[in-house]
């Protein structure tokens, strides 16, 4: 996602209230016992994990634990029992050894996501399954010329990633810059969401919300919710925001302090953007840089318009305004002015490369045909697990099997893909270890170099793509960052193979 302008917010805004206005029902059934936050307690962070000599080793057990998350006691899943699991910060040309414990009962695995790096044997490989009780021991070459940033780990096994994500298990993963940027303080933002009954326990997501994708009706910051963050003026401090949400968006705004936007996913502006509003998709993350002022400041997030299911739309607000996310006190005395941040070097425009090929992918919402293709019962509210889900997710009109291939590339080719949505509702298409420069959204030329792993693709739209499928062979996946429709079949194989 770029920075939205505001004459592009107000559009969006109204279309916000307009689909407030379509109401919740529907939900207010489920409004039980929910439990109530404690707001306003200063904002921790993960432990961080550094690299050292070129080397990270890790454990990472996976485990449901009782802790706390919004300042009361929750049974949710953690990495090491906490949540976010703790802060990974490497170099670029650094190994990343991971072992993966799995203490839950479902199968699990573990994703670096937006890592360039091997999706083949125990690298970045989604096709491997860590059973209950397993272990098992990941090992990532970071290249020397990796891009610096901010990425993240979560679990990738096909139809348990919506339910392991909710429920916790993600956490930061920064890849430190070469040519470091002067700042008072970094903080790393994980931005997630979950629903909790009154005993802390984790509430199931109905089939309509997993249709739609999930979202939590507590929005957190690093498992605080609304948390308190305090600075002097004039500082400038650099925020790395994920966010970790199975499917809901984020409209990001700090007023009255100045944000600028150092980049997204991988990809970086020469100079940082000074931006109003962010808008996340589920799996981007933000580089941003706040210079402060004197004041108090709430971070908020607001409504986005991501489509519904057509006429069976009775789904409420999705990605609707929660307001505060956190609050920034600033006061003191003015700190001194930080050297300027030096021009960060601009990714290759692959524009300027002539597409080794050019492919169609269309993404797909149909009725009645997938997960038991139950039509009656599938649709209503009351309606069963995700066997019956009535709806089929789709990517050209099949849903995910991992024994099949669906598009093979050249190692070393430059391939233009047209990702078209043909359905109601957004879908943040996301592709593994290859970035994607945007060339054009809905067949509008775009102007500059954006590179993201995670773009979105608006309802009955398109956008295009270019993607350098340099460096690594083997097979991985793309897919829908919605994660309850990763689950449920938005998912597909491409495999590069080296070049003869
Ligand atoms: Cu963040 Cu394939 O996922
Ligand atoms: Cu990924
Ligand atoms: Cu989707």
């Amino acid at each position: 996602m770029r920075p939205i302008t505001r004459r592009h917010a107000l559009q969006l805004g109204g279309l916000g209230v307009a689909s407030l206005a379509i109401g919740t029902t529907g939900l207010v059934w489920q409004r039980g016992s929910r439990l109530v936050p404690v707001t306003g307690s200063d904002l921790t962070e993960p432990e961080v994990l550094r690299s050292r000599g070129g080397l990270l080793q890790v454990r990472l057990e996976a485990a449901e634990s009782r802790i706390s998350v919004a300042g009361r006691n929750a049974t949710v899943y953690g990495y090491n029992a906490s949540l976010p699991g703790p802060t990974l910060r490497l170099r670029p040309g650094d190994r990343l050894q991971v072992r993966l414990v799995n203490r839950l009962e479902t199968t699990t695995n573990l994703h670096v996501h937006g890592l360039h790096v091997s999706p083949q044997g125990n690298s970045d490989n989604v096709f491997i399954s860590v059973e209950p009780g397993e272990s098992f021991d990941y090992d990532y070459q970071l290249p020397e010329d990796h891009p610096p940033g901010v990425y993240w780990y979560h679990p990738h096994h096909h139809g348990m990633v919506a339910d392991q994500v909710s429920r916790g298990l993600y956490g930061a993963i920064i890849v430190e810059d070469p040519d470091p940027i002067a700042v008072t303080r970094e903080r790393v933002l994980v931005i997630s969401d979950i629903t909790l009954d009154g005993s802390g326990q984790v509430v199931a997501p109905s089939t309509m919300s997993r249709m739609a994708g999930r979202e939590g009706d507590l929005v957190l910051v690093n498992g605080h919710a609304t948390p308190r963050l305090s600075a002097r003026p004039g500082e400038r401090e650099r925020w790395r925001i994920i966010n970790a949400c199975s499917a809901r968006y984020l409209r990001l705004r700090l007023d009255g302090q100045d944000s600028e936007l150092l980049g997204i996913d991988s990809g970086r502006f020469p100079e940082p953007q000074p931006v109003d509003e962010l808008v996340l998709a589920p799996g981007n993350r933000a580089d941003l840089l706040v210079t402060t002022r004197a004041g108090s400041a709430s971070w908020e997030t607001g409504s986005v318009d991501r489509g519904g299911m057509g006429m069976m739309s009775s789904l409420g607000d999705l990605s609707g305004g929660v307001g505060a996310l956190a609050t920034l006190r600033v006061e003191g005395d003015t700190a001194p002015a930080l050297a300027a941040v030096p021009v960060q070097p601009t990714p290759e425009d692959l524009r300027a490369v002539e597409p080794a090929r050019r492919r169609r992918i269309t993404f797909g919402m149909g009725m009645g045909m997938g997960m038991g293709g139950d039509m009656s019962g599938g649709m209503g509210m009351g309606g069963g697990g995700g066997e019956a889900m009535g709806m089929s997710f789709t990517v050209d009109g099949k849903e995910f099997d991992a024994q099949r291939i669906d598009q093979t590339v050249q190692q070393g080719t430059v391939e233009e893909w047209t990702l078209v949505n043909d359905s109601p509702m957004d879908h943040p298409i996301h592709l593994h270890v290859w970035p994607m420069q945007i060339t054009a959204e809905a067949g509008q030329p775009v102007r500059g170099v954006f590179r993201q792993d995670v773009v979105n693709v608006p309802a009955r739209s398109e956008v295009t793509v270019r993607v350098s499928f340099d460096n690594y062979t083997g097979r991985t996946v793309y897919h829908c960052h919605i994660l309850d429709h990763e689950d449920n079949g938005m998912m597909a194989v491409v495999e590069s193979v080296p070049s003869a």
